[in-house]
């Protein structure tokens, strides 16, 4: 197993390009088996997860081709071919499920086009108990029957398939607005999806599902339209930059003081992250193609609560909680998405930092100085937590159990080398 071991304390400078987004790239790929058609998605991160995706489309019966390092400009990005002429099988299994969670996005498509789908349940996570109930309960509003057994959730269309209909989420979730999105295509008629997630991953996936031939209105406002297709067809689609890779990196730049460039990172989905990057004493500049964020002032403590786009995004709170340990006064942090995301709190601790959580709440009062140590995360956005944590640091810390990392960060020890960081990837 890997583990990144970095010397802290280099200012980073320079420039980076940011990858596409994993978590608009996950749909993206599900959203292959609504057609039998090819489609071809370009500008897809190297990652764990998305190689994960592809063996689950495989399962499915999609043939996933790599074409070649071309895309979008992106000399990371290539294209990946995938084509789901016919579904063979329509179980996701829980070898492949249990590895990631948004496996849970093939159940609406393989649902709408083959009348059944069976998707082992994803379980509990690290951060926090995260239940499919309201993918379960929007599908059973198109009709389906849901049944729960052996640890697999099977869902059945009635005869005749999925019939569109009004589905009021009862809070937001981006899965399960996701899922709905999909199966929604397919059905009979319109579906109407009210207090629907706003996240630009939604946006990308819908512009995406247009691309397709889906009817689809309302996309970035808490109600979508969608007016079921008899079917969809192939398309070329680039995907959106990963806004927080790109806040990752800018937390980078800001706790070692340095002075770097996001290359393709959007500030304008980023507003919230900005915000508190600023509000800790960075500057931020955004142009046509990038971010360039520096900090030469000491960092000022912060006040910010976790929330749906286009709030603080819950997947940069660690990274952000890194920054301010350093702060000169009292940051708090509150987390309102998932119960159980501070487990980085320990770890950052015993790099030296101040840190109190009571209940959702965290309290940070700014240390001097961080150390380096021996750390472990149990999340993938934890883990960068704690290696922004060490770039600032005193002395040598040690990213264990680095798969984390590499299901989110493409290519993490070359981009932060190549901003002036001493980082090195170690077998152990
Ligand atoms: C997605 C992101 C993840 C991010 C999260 C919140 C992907 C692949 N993952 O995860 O990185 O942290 O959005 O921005 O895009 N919930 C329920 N019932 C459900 C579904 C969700 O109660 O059926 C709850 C969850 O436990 C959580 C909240 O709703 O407390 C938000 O979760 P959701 O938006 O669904 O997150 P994911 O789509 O799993």
């Amino acid at each position: 197993m890997d583990k990144l071991i970095i010397r802290g304390g280099k200012r980073l400078s320079g420039q980076i390009q940011i990858s596409g987004a994993k978590n608009a790239a996950l749909p993206l790929m599900a959203a292959s088996l609504l057609t039998d058609k090819p489609l071809r998605l370009s500008n897809l991160p190297r990652l764990a997860d998305i190689t994960t995706m592809g063996d689950l489309l495989n399962t499915h019966g999609a043939t996933v081709t790599i074409e070649g390092a071309m895309g979008n400009g992106s000399p990371y990005g290539r294209i990946l071919s995938l084509h789901a002429r016919t579904i063979t099988d329509t179980t996701a299994p829980y070898d492949i499920v249990r590895k990631m969670r948004a496996s849970i996005l093939v159940l609406g498509p393989v649902l709408a086009r083959e009348g059944v789908a069976k998707v082992s349940l994803p379980g509990g996570c690290a951060i926090g108990t995260r239940p499919i109930d309201l993918h379960l309960e929007g599908l059973k509003a198109l009709g389906a029957e849901i049944a729960l057994d052996s640890g697999y959730v099977t869902a059945r269309a009635p005869r005749g398939g999925l019939q569109g209909n009004r589905i009021v989420f009862p809070s937001v979730s981006v899965g399960a607005t996701e899922n709905l999105m999909m199966a929604a295509c397919l059905a009979a008629g319109d579906t109407v999806l009210e207090n629907a997630a706003r996240e630009p991953e939604i946006i990308d996936l819908g512009r995406c599902l247009l691309a397709m031939g889906a009817k689809i209105e309302g996309l970035g406002t808490g109600t979508i339209h969608i007016t079921g297709q008899s079917g969809l067809k192939g398309a070329d689609y680039a995907t959106m930059a990963d806004r927080i890779e790109a806040g990752s990196y800018a937390v980078a730049a800001a706790i070692t003081g340095g002075d770097v460039f996001l290359k393709n990172a959007d500030g304008a989905i980023m507003e919230a992250v900005i915000r508190c990057l600023e509000m800790a004493g960075a500057t931020v500049i955004q142009s046509a193609n990038g971010l360039q964020i520096s900090r030469t002032g000491p960092l000022q403590p912060i006040t910010c609560k976790t929330q749906p786009y286009p709030g603080f995004p819950t997947d940069m709170q660690a990274q952000m909680m890194a920054l301010v340990t350093l702060a000169e006064g009292e940051s708090v942090i509150r987390e309102a998405i998932f119960e159980n995301r501070f487990m980085h709190v320990l770890e950052l601790a015993r790099m030296g930092a101040d840190i109190t959580i009571d209940g959702a709440k965290a309290t940070i009062r700014g240390v001097k100085k961080l150390t380096g140590a021996p750390v472990m995360a149990t999340d993938l956005r934890a883990s960068m937590g704690l290696a922004l944590a060490g770039l600032a640091a005193e002395g040598e810390t040690h990213v264990q159990r680095l798969y984390h990392l590499d299901r989110g960060y493409e290519r993490i020890e070359d981009k932060l080398t190549g901003l002036g960081a001493d980082v090195e990837r170690v077998a152990t």
